[in-house]
């Protein structure tokens, strides 16, 4: 790979294809080693590329049999990305290629393409899997109606659309709404359904089924009814309806990703399916609801109008996940969901927005497009139309979106389409806005104040810090909303957004009697960094006043981490104030437990180590974990007795339920737990342990007795217990390394590395332990660099088996340049030695080079 850097792909560089396709015929005979694919395709000239032209198709490892044009031998010329056919080889008008190749499913470990999964034959081709499957234009705007015939002696055959016909050993599908190649999709298994019907508001009744692995039935429960709720509310909320006969959930334990949208044959990874209150925790069930959701959503935003090129991707990614947390937020409580929303943009997005990896929410440029299903374009992506809408207000945006979904229904789309939609449909200019899409970093937002008079004035400063490749960064419109409370707690401006164009710009607040406090960027109506500096007190006021709840945990927060940075900088732990502040909030019994739960949890250590180095420190890991434990040390004593208290009061009374208020409750008292096992020698947690009849307390139980240094036998006893659930068993290995003490991090994972249930080929049981390992952020960073070595050791062999697993877990090192000397050389010696690794896969080469290239 060394010898020929990869080429990038440009953005600017995109041309139609010639050809449109009018049809595929695909046949799949289907055999472990040896599958056939028998492809016949209708293409015709492309009149929005005039001209004669070569016919050019991907195609990766596959054996050409035999190819035809008009049912006549032709012999294509072959390279490594595919092959082509020239133009003077080609009829003139229309012609139909047939095509008849060889693949071997049983082989392929990357899971992408065609492979197996515990006998069962899977698919995954976003981004650009299809090319593994047949050779084909293999990019999005090509778009075709699809039939499929399956043959094999397997019972359950499945592809995209409507079921047509079937008979013993073979069935046949047709998929009417045309469809890029990424979305298409086939399954062959021994499988189980769950079904069920939905009937749309139109009257089409649709039958839904879950499959799974026979005894896997009785966990897709909380899937099935996820669907239907996600079903119901895209048509109340979006008025979109279900466009066929079918609706197809598969569930596989073998998969890269969490899931996919492929056209009414949706794929799984199990763990976002299979759910039961004794194996599957309140956040898996949370997760399992929104990605559920997210998946469906992608019928409308993805399928029906999908992306030009990859490029787009934020056109379908950023928008289903805005709409997937809409829905959730629907679900279940709004505040709880920002909160826990922004924790992960700050947690991920920030981060990376930070550091080498820093990219715009549209990329233009890429090497693997694999390595751009990133936070940036995701989490920011989602943040970019949250922003939109609250510009264009509710009526606006209701109005843009019934303008695309009628504008480009059966279209690939650009983000120039996206804005041009919302520029019709309410007037406005969006110009400015669209940096959003094209300018990366994360802009720093600094806030003088004036009072006089009665006038208060607000005047915001805003920065962006340069990114790989950019430089100036012209300022954003940054939609801000603002409140003002008064000194005796009466809150005297409501929230009121102010649009901000300018570097710098001042707003007044007029005929106010007496200095307010401001609560600045409410509902954090902008991914952006807000410098503002504030002392405890006025900290302390807005976590008790303020009426935007997502600004109240956000200075209960700042609180938190200005005393953690101080105690870790400093030595120096003024925490009384925010120990008093966090013993009111806990105690009001007015406040939803879910979300007193966000207010006791402390900043993480890698949060923590971003602070410090924002403030031009040098984060030192050892430090930074002593020092978080001990103000939770000094929270614990200082708060014992109501810890106590609301532990006992938050019981939840059997049968468990997954839904919000017991999930709340449990949330509050194990996040008590935490804090109370710190002195209480882990009484509660054993206890917990052997009476829990969830997996939610179990595990929080287990994580607390790993904590402590205690809990062998409980290991024991869960390993036991759960031998041969994989979902529960990742959750095994995962608990001991995430809560390893630091210095035993990389010794533990290397003892269960050698467990004969680390199947680490299985991505799953690969992130389990390799992901629990650079989430424990002293031990990933011990000074000894064990971890580091460990690490790269285990992706090195990872990357030829699964080379896009391998390189999405590179990223446990874009931070690497916080660190000091020590650890930064010991990383760059690690990461030049996976770049340096023969026959390095393209996609952990682009990754190291970038990561690398941020120290040089
Ligand atoms: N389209 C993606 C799945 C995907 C991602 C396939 C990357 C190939 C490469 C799917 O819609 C998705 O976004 N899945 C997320 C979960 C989602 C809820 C954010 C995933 O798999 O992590
Ligand atoms: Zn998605």
């Amino acid at each position: 790979m060394k010898d020929a850097a990869p080429q990038p792909t440009l953005l600017a560089d995109y041309t139609p294809y010639p050809f449109r396709i009018g049809g595929v015929d695909l046949t799949f005979r289907l055999a472990p080693k040896s599958t056939r694919v028998i492809a016949r395709i209708d293409f015709a000239p492309n009149p929005d590329r005039p001209g004669r032209h070569d016919l050019r198709l991907h195609g990766e490892g596959l054996k050409l049999m035999s190819a035809k044009i008009d049912g006549r031998k032709v012999k294509p010329a072959r390279d490594a990305e595919g092959l082509t056919v020239a133009a003077a080889a080609l009829p003139e008008g229309a012609f139909t290629w047939e095509a008849e190749v060889e693949i071997a499913p049983a082989r392929n470990t990357a899971l992408e393409g065609l492979y197996m999964s515990n006998g069962m034959y899977c698919t995954q081709c976003e981004a650009e899997g299809f090319r593994k499957i047949t050779f084909y234009p293999d990019r999005p705007d090509v778009m075709a109606p699809f039939r499929v015939r399956i043959e094999s002696d397997l019972p359950v055959l499945l592809s995209n659309g409507n079921p047509v016909a079937q008979g013993e050993g073979w069935a046949e599908w047709h998929d009417p709404w045309p469809k890029p190649s990424y979305l298409f999709a086939l399954v062959a298994g021994d499988l189980a359904a769950v079904s069920d019907s939905f009937t749309t508001r139109s009257g089409r009744e649709v039958a839904l089924n879950i499959w799974v692995r026979a005894g896997d039935e009785d966990r897709c429960a909380y899937a099935m009814d996820s669907l239907k709720r996600a079903m119901k509310w895209d048509e109340d909320v979006y008025g979109r309806e279900y466009d066929l006969d079918v609706f197809n959930i598969v569930a596989v334990d073998d998969f890269n990703m969490g899931a996919m949208e492929n056209k009414g044959l949706n794929i799984f990874n199990s763990r976002l399916v299979l759910a039961s209150p004794e194996t599957a925790t309140d956040g898996d069930f949370e997760r399992i609801e929104s990605v559920i959701a997210h998946e469906y959503f992608h019928n409308w935003t993805g399928n029906r109008i999908t992306c030009r090129d990859w490029f787009q991707l934020c056109l379908k990614e950023g928008l289903t996940v805005f709409r997937d947390q809409q829905f959730s937020a629907h679900m279940r409580s709004a505040a709880v969901k920002r909160i826990e929303d922004v924790l992960t943009l700050r947690a991920r997005q920030f981060r990376e927005d930070m550091g080498p990896l820093a990219h715009p929410v549209r990329p233009d440029r890429y090497i693997e497009i694999n390595n751009f299903y990133t936070a940036t374009v995701y989490e920011k992506g989602a943040e970019v139309i949250r922003m939109l809408k609250l510009l264009v207000g509710d009526e606006g945006y209701r109005k843009a979106l019934d303008l695309y979904f009628e504008r480009h229904d059966g279209q690939a789309a650009t983000i120039e389409d996206w804005l041009k939609v919302f520029e019709d449909a309410t007037g406005r200019d969006l110009a400015q806005f669209n940096r959003w899409y094209t300018d990366a970093g994360t802009p720093r937002l600094s806030v003088r104040e004036t009072w006089q008079d009665g006038t208060y004035t607000l005047t915001f400063a805003q920065h962006t810090p340069p990114t790989p490749g950019q430089d100036e960064k012209p300022p954003r419109v940054i939609p801000i909303a603002v409140g003002l409370i008064n000194p005796n707690g009466d809150e005297v401006v409501p929230t009121t957004l102010l649009e901000m164009t300018e570097a710098e710009q001042s707003f007044r607040f007029e005929g106010l009697a007496s200095r307010p406090v401001p609560s600045i960027l409410r509902g954090f109506s902008a991914p952006v960094v807000l410098e503002r500096q504030a002392d405890a007190a006025e900290r302390a006021f807005l976590l008790a006043h303020d009426t935007d709840p997502f600004n109240r945990w956000e200075a209960g927060r700042a609180l938190a981490r200005d005393v953690l940075t101080g105690l870790i900088a400093e030595e120096r732990a003024p925490a009384g104030e925010y120990v008093e502040a966090l013993g009111r909030m806990l105690t009001d019994e007015g406040l939803d437990p879910a979300f007193r739960a966000l207010c006791l949890r402390l900043p993480s250590e890698d949060d923590l180590a971003q602070a410090l180095h924002d403030a031009g420190l040098t984060p030192d890991p050892d430090r930074i974990h002593a020092g978080r434990e001990g103000l939770a040390t000094q929270i614990a004593r200082q708060l014992q007795k109501p810890l106590a208290a609301i532990f006992a009061q938050m019981e939840t009374p059997p049968p468990y339920r997954p839904d919000a208020g017991p999930a709340g409750r449990r949330a509050l008292r194990l996040a008590c737990l935490g804090l109370l096992n710190r002195t209480d020698h882990g009484t509660r947690a054993a206890a917990l342990f052997a009476q829990a009849d969830n997996m939610t307390e179990s595990a929080a139980a287990l994580a607390c007795l790993i904590d402590g240094g205690r809990g062998a036998r409980e290991i024991g006893a869960f390993y036991e217990r759960w031998q041969g659930n994989r979902l529960v068993i990742d959750k095994w290995f995962a608990l001991q390394v995430a809560h390893a003490a630091p210095e035993m991090a990389a010794q533990v994972a290397a003892r269960l590395s050698e467990h004969p249930d680390f199947e680490w080929k299985n991505p799953n049981r690969f992130r389990a332990l390799l992901g629990a390992l650079a989430a424990n952020h002293a031990g990933f960073h011990h000074i000894s660099g064990a971890a580091y070595r460990f690490y790269v050791d285990w992706l090195i062999r990872l990357d030829p088996v699964n080379p896009q697993t391998t390189a999405r877990m590179t990223t446990a090192f874009e931070t690497w340049t916080r660190y000091d000397g020590d650890r930064k050389s010991m990383i760059r010696a690690e990461l030049e030695r996976l770049a340096a690794t023969p026959e390095l896969s393209r996609d952990s080469f682009e990754m190291v080079s970038r990561i690398l290239g941020a120290d040089g």
